[in-house]
């Protein structure tokens, strides 16, 4: 597969069936986010891999309320991915500072898309969720206080019926320009 098909492949996966997902194919993806680039080579990330039903209804549960109803089908997924802001090392922790750039959760979000163009060429499907209780995620998980649960991935195996939807994105034209800032 061509890049840009395995990119156009990864597509938010909202309706999964209850197949178990493979512990091998959940290792591919886990070692496609570890060898993603990050700033000073800090990889400030620690993956929890939920795979036990009960905890990751524990965890699926916090993912949607009132408000956030829209998370509703997390359940479904039979396994979820909990992405760990760790302490960057000190080069990027300085250089972030002295720059004013969140480099490390950059670095998570660049993992975090290896992660699932990994899972999409396995046949699986992922949602990058960013709305969830992170109070209770991090009191079921028992992450340490300093510590923050920054990302989730919903992953699984979509419904059969699931369609391939067309990319709704910005045009090349409105994302793009040359040699200065345009604002057209
Ligand atoms: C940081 C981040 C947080 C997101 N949070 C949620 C979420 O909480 N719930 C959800 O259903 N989708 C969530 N998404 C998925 C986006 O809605 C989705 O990526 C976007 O609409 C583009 O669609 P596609 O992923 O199918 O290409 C999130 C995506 C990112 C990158």
């Amino acid at each position: 597969m061509k890049f840009i098909e395995l990119a156009n492949l990864r597509q938010s996966v909202r309706r999964y069936t209850d197949k178990l997902v493979e512990p091998e194919k959940i290792d591919n993806c886990i070692e496609a986010a570890r060898i993603a680039p990050s700033a000073s080579n800090a990889q400030p990330w620690k993956y929890i891999v939920i795979d036990n039903p009960e905890i990751k209804n524990k965890i699926a549960d916090v993912t949607f309320d009132k408000l956030m109803s829209f998370n509703k089908f997390v359940p479904q997924a039979p396994v979820i991915i909990v992405l760990i802001a760790e302490r960057p090392n000190f080069k990027s922790q300085i250089g972030g500072w002295l720059k004013n750039k969140e480099f490390n959760l950059i670095d998570i979000g660049i993992s975090a898309e290896h992660f699932c163009l990994q899972a999409a060429e396995e046949g699986l499907g992922t949602c990058m969720l960013g709305w969830y209780n992170e109070r209770k995620v991090k009191q079921i998980l028992e992450i340490p206080k300093n510590k923050r649960p920054v990302l989730l991935i919903s992953l699984g195996y979509a419904e059969k019926e699931y369609k391939q939807r067309t990319k709704i994105r910005k045009s090349k034209e409105n994302i793009v320009c040359y040699n200065k800032y345009s604002f057209k």
